[in-house]
Order: C-alpha cells, then structure tokens, then sequence
C-alpha cells in the first residue's frame, strides 16, 4: 500500500503522510516545483534504473532554466535516489524527483534560497491501479483545441509543475469529446506533442517525430530514436504539418511509464495497421533493452546497488 512507503526529503526519510509542504509555499502557490520522473526496471541482471544520469541532468537543467538553486549534487541525488528505492525495498518502481520552494511566499518571486529536493518511488504494479497500456489495440486521440505553451512565453523545456496546465486542460478536453488521449499543434501550427506524451507517425516507412523547438527533451524519444538507427528505421526530426495524421500509416504515442503507445484512431481516421510493423519493431527492441537483455544498450541501466 502506497501509505506505507517511504519518502526522501531533504536528506531524511519521512513517512508517506508526513511528506507535506504548506498550502502558502511558494511551489503551491506559483507551481514553481520542478520535478523528474522515471522508472526502475527488474532486468535479468537485477533492479536497474533506467537512464538516471540523463534524468539528472534534465532535473539541473529544468531547475537552471528557472533559476532555482539545488542544495545537491548530481553524485549525492543518484546516492539519495537509490537509497529511497533500497529504503522501500523496490524491485521495480515509478520514481518522482521533485525540487521545490516549501517557504512561505506571498510575492511571486521565488525564495532567494535553496530549494527544497524530494524523492517519492512507488510500486507501479502493487501500490495503484496499473497503468495498463492497451498496445494490442491502440488507443483513440484527439487533436485538441489548444496550443502547445510557446517558448516565448515560458522556458517550455523546463519540467515545472505550473507548464502542465496545458496538457491538463487539453486531457480535460479529450475526456469530454470521449477520447483517451490527445495532441496539441504548436502556436505555429505545426505538431507537438501529448499531455505526457511524445508522439511519432510513420510515413513509407520512415520514423518521423517533431523537433525539439516546442515540446520536452524526452528521455524515452530521445532512446527511441536511438534505437531506431540499430533497426535500420530511417528517422527524420523536424516541423510536421497537421496532414500528416491523414497521412501517416502509423501513429503512435510514447513516455517513461508508457514506453510506447499504438494510436488505433485520430479524431475520425482509423489507422490502417495498429499497432504497425514499425510500432512493434521499436517497442520490441525497446523492451529487450530495459530487461536488461540486449546488451548493446547495458550502459543505458544504472544497477541498484
Ligand atoms: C510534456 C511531456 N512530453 C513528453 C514526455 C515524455 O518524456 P520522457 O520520455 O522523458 O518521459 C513528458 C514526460 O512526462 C512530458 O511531460
């Protein structure tokens, strides 16, 4: 039971109730707490983490982009992250990193001080309802009505609590029209991505994702990518036009919990194949390399130890 677990807060481990912080902190208040999240995998060599030191160094990078000071190494955050997993006698495991601002604020500038680091791991399979990705049927999304945050408004790269009103008034927006997930087009209109999602298409067989210019630097397309080059899968980067969903022949959706997600429908086109061949190719491949079976890619685990 997840009110069981453990909870690392500032160098000591609290009790799951106890991990609270005041409803006038400046990261409630503003949603100025920036976090990571990412998974421990039971591979055939034991529990590992998945691409640790890139989920570091995205959470450096998210608390410089809004200027918020860790009062921790990268060294002591990889200690502290498996201290919890080991403190919670996790095998396998969703793993949130939070830095956040727990003192009072009235202003809107941020506290001057160092900020506040967290680490919460949970069981994704014992603690709560799976999340129980549909791959053999895909899911419906939608094309939602509002637009990717536009760099210019916001540093869009930065994992930062108050970024996710968007994607949540766009899930909001797809739960109504009866989807279960959906797309954002940026303030250019060209596709960006899901809530929590990246998304590919596939046209004539060639892998096609949107650049970096709008949407997060994600860690599972960042590997998808990757290992679309050992499969010999051409894969291009760059401004996609809307057509494209009319288009492509495949179509799919990916994130760290997910990995990787069939699209069976966009609005009202039905895919021709779901999931496709080039679909299962990458989730293949990507499910040898987190069992730890693939050893090109070992150096992709972080073992527990
Ligand atoms: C906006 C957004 N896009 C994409 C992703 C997928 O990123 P990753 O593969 O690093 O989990 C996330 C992760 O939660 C996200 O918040």
């Amino acid at each position: 039971v997840i009110e069981e677990r453990t909870v690392y807060v500032n160098g000591k481990f609290v009790p799951w109730n106890q991990a609270q912080t005041h409803l006038m902190s400046h990261s409630f208040g503003r949603g100025s707490a920036i976090f990571e999240v990412f998974a421990l995998h039971d591979t055939i060599q034991g529990p590992a983490v998945f691409r640790l030191d890139e989920h570091i160094e995205r959470f450096f990078r998210s608390a410089a982009l809004i200027n918020m000071k860790l009062p921790i190494s990268r060294e002591k955050l990889q200690e502290a992250v498996f201290a919890t997993l080991k403190e919670n006698k996790l095998r396998q495991a969703e793993i949130k990193i939070f830095g956040f601002y727990s003192q009072i604020k009235i202003e809107i500038t941020p506290p001057e001080s160092e900020a506040d680091v967290a680490i919460v791991a949970v069981d994704p399979f014992q603690d709560f309802e799976p999340h129980k990705v549909p791959f053999e049927r895909g899911i419906a999304i939608c094309i939602s009505k509002w637009r990717k945050l536009d760099p210019e408004t916001v540093p869009i790269e930065a994992k930062v609590a108050a970024n996710y009103l968007n994607g949540v008034m766009m899930m909001t927006e797809a739960k109504k029209r009866g989807f279960e997930n959906a797309v954002m087009l940026d303030t250019q209109g060209f596709i960006a991505e899901g809530a929590v999602h990246s998304i590919f298409l596939v046209k004539n067989n060639r892998l096609m994702t949107p650049s970096l210019r709008t949407i997060l630097s994600s860690i599972t397309r960042k590997s998808i990518l990757e290992a679309a080059q050992v499969l010999g899968i051409e894969a291009y980067e760059g401004d996609l036009r809307p057509s494209l969903f009319n288009e492509a022949e495949e179509i799919f959706l990916s994130n760290t919990p997910t990995k990787v997600i069939p699209v069976r429908q966009i609005e009202d086109r039905v895919l021709p194949y779901v999931p496709g061949p080039i679909t299962r190719k990458v989730d293949g491949l990507l499910k040898e390399i987190v069992s730890g079976r693939d050893k090109r890619f070992n150096h992709w685990l972080f073992p527990l130890r």
